[in-house]
């Protein structure tokens, strides 16, 4: 079972100290790093006796780890605190099947009580490091704290970004909300653009791929960042565009250097698959609305 899987698991059965106990180790590590029994009665209002009891259970669940005298989150606890927050807002009522396992984030389905399905992205930054080594205790909570920082600010940051694109097209995914490191999207189809699936019409699909940039830079002033053809989706004839965690605004001092390099990403993907030939320079010039159009 995944760390994911087993979050949906045991959320289930926790009791409201544990999740008090959950809830102040969290605000510890955001802060002084880890908090130990004394310091999360005071913070839960719960009797010593009881945080031992939780902490106890929580770390057979395996949601926190000791770390000397005091506690940290796992990525379960992280996940386990996130469902439980889209489940008391009545956004998902279950977790479904997994749908993309990648470097940086894993992607489920997540189903609403109406039978919506949503795809559910839970950061995954980094997450071998504060756990492989052995460091001194210091070390060990800055990287715990940076790895905590790194996937909450990635899933903040990635909502941001797909509300500030929401109706200026269908194929900018909808961010219906964001916990912790995780982020709940409109669900799209398709797969990804570098399986270089057999497209309608390759020149034309460039043409769309380059309209989207260009509304995204004009309306909501953002550039990805990080497009290329694993993060475009197509059905063949749609194209979505996702994965914003980094995108930056049009004023950022590297932003055109950045739009720049998605539009070379996503040019050289297509003469490389589909033969389609563009010149550069027009593309910089229509995606960042200096020109009307591509020709
Ligand atoms: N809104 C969505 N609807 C359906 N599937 C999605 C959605 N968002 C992401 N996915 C799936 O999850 C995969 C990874 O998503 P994304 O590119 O956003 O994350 P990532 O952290 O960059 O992952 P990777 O390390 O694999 O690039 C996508 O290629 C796609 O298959
Ligand atoms: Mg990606």
């Amino acid at each position: 079972m995944s760390t994911t899987e087993n979050a949906a698991r045991v959320m289930k059965s926790l009791k409201d100290e544990e999740w008090r106990t959950l809830a102040g180790v969290e605000r510890a590590s955001t802060g002084y790093g880890t908090p130990d029994v004394g310091r999360l009665s005071r913070m839960s209002r719960l009797p010593q006796e009881r945080v031992r009891f939780a902490t106890a259970d929580l770390e057979k669940k395996g949601l926190l780890t000791r770390k000397g005298r005091g506690f940290a989150l796992t990525r379960e606890g992280v996940e386990a605190m996130a469902l439980k927050d889209y489940v008391k807002k009545d956004l998902i009522y279950a977790l479904g099947a997994i749908i993309a396992k990648g470097k940086e984030s894993d992607v489920y389905e997540a189903l609403t009580e109406e039978g919506t399905v949503y795809a559910l992205k839970l950061y995954k930054i980094g997450r071998t490091s504060f756990t492989s080594v052995r460091r001194s205790r210091p070390r060990e909570e800055a990287a715990f704290r940076s790895w905590m920082t790194a996937n909450y600010d990635a899933a903040r940051r990635e909502y941001h970004a797909l509300r500030k694109l929401e109706g200026l097209s269908p194929s900018f995914p909808r961010a219906v909300a964001y916990s912790r490191s995780t982020v709940l999207l409109e669900e799209v189809s398709g797969v990804r653009l570098s399986q270089r699936p057999v497209l309608e019409d390759p020149e034309g699909a460039l043409g769309a791929i380059l309209a989207l940039m260009r509304t995204a830079y004009a309306q909501a002033s953002l550039v990805n960042a990080d497009l290329s053809e694993y993060n475009i989706l197509t059905d063949g004839a749609s194209f979505w565009l996702i994965d914003w965690p980094q995108a930056v605004d049009s004023s950022h001092p590297n932003s055109t250097e950045l739009l720049a390099h998605d539009i070379k990403a996503v040019t050289t993907f297509f003469k490389r698959a589909y033969g389609v030939a563009a010149d550069l320079h027009k593309c910089y010039e229509y995606v960042s609305g200096r020109s009307l159009s591509l020709g």
